[in-house]
């Protein structure tokens, strides 16, 4: 290709990814599986105060596209498992994906989409193997996309794996002994080679929570990077943390099929805040701090030196995630439903503790909540009205372990009332269930355990973005695309 047929917006792409590689920096995951979205616009100015560079999504939501429009923040764009298959069987499906959902976002002013995540851990055993045989052809089209479309430079494909596609035998369960599975060695292989031969990265999920969620004997120190207790010895490598024995167990295993070079990146990590006895504020803080610490340092790994690349898990709490894993799954967020951050974070990874900016500008419902009626006595069938409430909302927090467990039994039903209302948007016959429940205007809230007042919802575009920012922002997206036609 003659270079002076470039396009002035495609050179400009080109210097800018070559000006920021190689610096550290910390990204997070956005997700958005719950009932009330934060403002897209609100949110990405969060992300840029805070000094969030990267970002991973799980699709390519247009609205939170247009309000990454303009900034600097390097975006991963993921193509959902379920499109997996029609992609894996259609280029044409491909090029369209990549042209709606990565072209039209590259111009001067646009998005810094930088990878396209094909997949999302896709070889997960809970799937059976549905998605297992169309990600490599998925990947190969949407690689064919990307080059046809010139943008494949810039822009680069991987998929986050699950961190258990690789092991260490019972054995000799060291790093050094680390392996892929035997039942997705090869097809794992091929997806390496490809990736490697395409100067893409090897993407990885790691969970030190989960090392210790339902494993009682698991060393809780060795969770986490302060740990000085049951160091695990491998050779001459002495580990003092579960993360650095995960990412060498996959690094071993790169090694052993021939690429002790790829580049990896950590998809997702970090630690939840409630669910669990293990999960809450003071733990998740200890652990992402020690986590941004160690990963900033350059001291990498006792395989590998160097920063690591990573995505923190996750920005905010997501309400309607599957509870399959644990109840701990809707309580990943740094932030609150409400943009709030939980605790303090030095996004640096120096010292101290440096306050998080929340989301600002945010509005709520009422200050009214739905609780248990305190005349009702009869309480036969208040059972059934709890699960019904809490079928279709959220009452993760009530567990054994979580910030809600202290309750009494009219105090869960309360809770379960309260929450129902709340995600329904606090309409009065919500707040009903056969007379049981009636509305207050007093906080019930109990000390650690909070009977959250729902953000109002609609707001999201009319009032708090204006209109006019996000008609023009599509209307930006929308005329770019047009001169790529
Ligand atoms: C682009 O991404 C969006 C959001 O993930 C998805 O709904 C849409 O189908 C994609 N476009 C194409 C042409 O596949
Ligand atoms: C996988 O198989 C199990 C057991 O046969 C089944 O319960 C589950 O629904 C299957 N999951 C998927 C995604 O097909
Ligand atoms: C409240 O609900 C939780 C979750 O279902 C349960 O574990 C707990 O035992 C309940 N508390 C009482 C006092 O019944």
């Amino acid at each position: 290709m003659d270079p002076n047929c470039r396009h002035p917006v495609t050179f400009l792409l080109v210097f800018l990814t070559l000006v920021s590689s190689g610096s550290a920096w910390v990204g997070v995951n956005w997700g958005t599986m719950a009932t009330h979205q934060l403002p897209p616009l609100k949110v990405v100015k969060m992300l840029k105060e805070n000094g969030f560079s990267k970002l991973k999504l799980f699709d390519a939501d247009e609205l939170i596209m247009e309000a990454l429009m303009g900034t600097d923040i390097q975006v991963m764009v993921a193509i959902p498992n379920n499109m997996l298959e029609k992609i894996s069987n259609s280029p044409k499906a491909a090029d369209s994906w990549v042209y709606d959902n990565v072209t039209c976002y590259l111009f001067t002013g646009g998005v810094k989409i930088r990878y396209v995540a094909v997949g999302n851990e896709p070889f997960l055993k809970a799937y059976n193997g549905t998605f297992a045989k169309k990600t490599l052809p998925a990947l190969k089209n949407i690689q064919a996309s990307l080059d046809k479309a010139g943008v494949s430079s810039k822009v680069k494909i991987t998929v986050p794996f699950n961190a258990d596609i690789y092991y260490s035998p019972d054995s000799n369960p060291v790093p050094s002994a680390g392996d892929f599975r035997p039942e997705v060695r090869d097809l794992t292989i091929e997806i390496i080679q490809f990736l490697y031969a395409n100067n893409a990265p090897f993407t990885v999920n790691i969970y030190p929570f989960l090392s210790l969620y339902g494993n009682e004997d698991f060393p809780f120190d060795f969770a986490f990077f302060d740990g000085k207790n049951s160091p695990l010895r491998d050779g001459k490598a002495l580990y003092t943390n579960v993360f650095d024995a995960n990412l060498d167990t996959l690094l071993w295993a790169l090694d052993k099929a021939g690429y002790p070079d790829m580049k990896v990146i950590i998809g997702e990590i970090g630690w939840p805040t409630d669910g669990d006895k293990n999960a809450n504020a003071k733990s998740a803080r200890k652990f992402n701090f020690g986590l941004l610490k160690h990963a900033l340092s350059g001291k990498g790994t006792p395989k590998r030196k160097g920063t690591i690349d990573l995505y923190l898990f996750s920005l905010i709490d997501e309400n309607t995630k599957s509870v399959a894993p644990g109840n701990f799954e809707r309580h990943w967020g740094v932030f609150e439903f409400d943009g709030k951050p939980k605790y303090e974070l030095d996004l640096t990874g120096q010292h101290q503790d440096k306050g998080l900016v929340p989301v600002e500008g945010i509005k709520y419902l009422e200050k009214r909540w739905c609780i248990l009626d305190p005349d009702v006595t009869n309480l036969n069938d208040l059972a059934s009205y709890i699960d019904y409430a809490c079928t279709f909302s959220d009452c993760t927090s009530l567990g054994y372990g979580s910030t809600c467990n202290i309750l009494s039994v009219q105090g869960n039903a309360s809770y379960a009332f309260n929450m129902y209302y709340q995600v329904n948007n606090q309409q009065k016959w919500d707040c009903d269930f056969s007379g049981f429940a009636t509305i207050t205007r007093k906080d019930p809230s109990q000390k650690g355990c909070q009977f959250p007042v729902m953000i109002a919802r609609s707001s999201s575009l009319l009032l708090h973005e204006g209109i006019l920012g996000i008609l023009k922002k599509a209307l930006e997206v929308l005329f770019f695309c047009m001169i790529l036609l």
